[in-house]
């Protein structure tokens, strides 16, 4: 493969994502063979750095963060000749001047037109000074080679993602835009796509006739930290379930593609969205369940309110855990419910997917025979554990009949040496080969806040009693009385 040049732009590249996670994917990419041989990488920041200090900065980051662990000096120093720190204001057009003489410059170094990546790693307030400047020089006019990448938040209601999609589709196409989130670049999202569309037996069991109900949980056992800012406007539904969480029910609920194009896999994923029973007021109250830390132990040590987190509101209202029940109103889904959760300062960090099967329509055995009657469940575990375990009912060895739930593993840790790459890699990668399957189309992004709106609505017109759950718990009362109502318990991995 020879991948053609490339000229990276990083707006925010003395940012923290460009320090803990672009940087360290594009060395990682660069020291596994993947960029092409010629390649600039630009971070682009307004205060005035010396470039030996920018330089220092990024290895301490790769240093610090990377996969790959601590930089090899030769291959640093290879890499680092390809990477500039870029004095820059985005709403200068100076900026945006300098910028094109460069790109230009090495385009004419390399005797090719380069693909120019542009990476928005800022805040939202920018976009529009970036997009603006970007037009008004022309330096991304190429539709097929020149691409931008646009962080969440996405956006902070729907209006807002309206607004942001209009403001970026009136200077650039659809086909250029790159809405990224990090979910769809996991190793173990990736593969549920192989494991539902690569396997006979999965997909044929996939649907509400052996299917009693799917759960998704992301859970964290870290707080907001240092992110009090962000997070007060934000909240758990903004911040997770409206695209990560929501990511991963569409993997898991969409309909077989007919090819993996990028058009393709997301119509499919929009589909599923545009399913979901909307929430109105009667069913709102007991199918959206949000809740708050209040202080706690997790992993013996203590962790603060988050009424008590720097840059937090002592009062605020926002909520660090939500839970939803949803319906998908489609032939293959019809009365399957989909429980979906996640919160930060939880006991355990665990990111699961998990498919509960139906009972088998008799039992024929005793019940002392089989005390346990767990039905079949398909997990999968996202992080930090990679793997997929299914349960189900084997018999013991002996003289009687005595049967209980076993488990079936596959790890990544048994089964392969290779090391797994970070999400950034895998998506950064996909923007240098032109492919969009694993982003998020304006449509997608749109039908995303569309269903989580009522639920964002009615949470800012009433208030709940926080905080009601303990820092190392496994979050709120009413989220398990969510679940248990309909006969079910929250599943982990085992
Ligand atoms: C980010 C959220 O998008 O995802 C964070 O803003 C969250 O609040 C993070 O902690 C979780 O990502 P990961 O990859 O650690 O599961």
């Amino acid at each position: 493969k020879n991948p053609p040049p490339a000229n990276i732009v990083i707006f925010g590249g003395k940012g923290d994502l460009a320090w803990r996670k672009l940087i360290p994917a594009f060395y990682n990419l660069y020291i596994g063979g993947f960029l092409p041989k010629n390649f600039a990488i630009y971070g682009v920041h307004y205060e005035k750095q010396d470039e030996k200090w920018y330089e220092s900065y990024m290895l301490e980051g790769i240093n610090t963060f990377s996969r790959s662990g601590k930089a090899k000096p030769k291959e640093w120093k290879a890499f680092a000749q390809n990477l500039y720190y870029f004095e820059g204001d985005f709403t200068a057009d100076d900026t945006f001047r300098r910028l094109g003489e460069t790109l230009d410059a090495n385009d004419k170094k390399w005797r090719n037109r380069a693909v120019r990546l542009f990476y928005y790693s800022v805040s939202p307030k920018f976009i529009d000074d970036i997009s603006i400047g970007l037009s008004k020089y022309d330096l991304a006019a190429n539709v097929s080679l020149d691409r931008i990448v646009v962080e969440k938040p996405f956006g902070s209601d729907l209006q807002s993602a309206k607004d942001l999609n209009k403001l970026l589709l009136a200077k650039f196409k659809e086909k250029q835009i790159y809405r990224i989130d990090h979910y769809l670049g996991k190793e173990t999202v990736q593969n549920l796509m192989a494991f539902r569309f690569a396997n006979i037996f999965f997909e044929s069991l996939w649907n509400h006739n052996y299917i009693e109900h799917v759960q998704i949980t992301v859970a964290e056992n870290i707080g907001v930290g240092s992110r009090g800012n962000y997070y007060e406007t934000a909240g758990a539904l903004r911040d997770m379930i409206q695209n990560h969480l929501f990511q991963l029910l569409c993997v898991t609920a969409m309909e077989p593609p007919v090819t993996t194009d990028a058009e393709e896999i997301r119509n499919k994923k929009v589909d599923v969205l545009k399913a979901v029973r909307p929430f109105n007021k009667d069913n709102i109250q007991s199918n959206a369940i949000r809740g708050q830390y209040g202080e706690g132990k997790v992993n013996g040590k203590t962790q603060q309110a988050y009424r008590k987190e720097k840059n937090v509101n002592p009062k605020s209202d926002v909520e660090t855990y939500a839970a939803l029940k949803l319906y998908i109103d489609n032939w293959r889904w019809q009365g399957v419910p989909f429980y979906l959760r996640t919160g930060k300062s939880l006991q355990k960090a665990s990111s699961v997917i998990a498919i509960q099967f139906k009972q088998v329509p008799l039992c024929v055995f005793k019940p002392n025979a089989i005390p346990d009657r767990r039905p079949n469940q398909l997990i999968i575990s996202i992080q930090p554990e990679m793997e997929t375990t299914l349960v189900f009912q084997a018999k013991e060895p002996g003289v009687e009949m005595k049967i209980k739930p076993v488990e079936m593993d596959f790890t990544y840790h048994d089964n392969y040496d290779t090391a797994v790459p970070e999400a950034y890699e895998t998506l950064l990668l996909d923007v240098l080969e032109g492919d969009a399957a694993l982003f998020m189309r304006a449509d997608q992004v749109e039908q995303a806040w569309k269903v989580v709106m009522p639920v964002i609505d009615n949470w800012a017109a009433t208030t709940e009693k926080f905080p009601n759950y303990n820092a190392g718990s496994w979050g709120p009362k009413a989220a398990d009385e969510l679940i248990k109502a309909d006969g079910f318990d929250w599943i982990l991995l085992p």
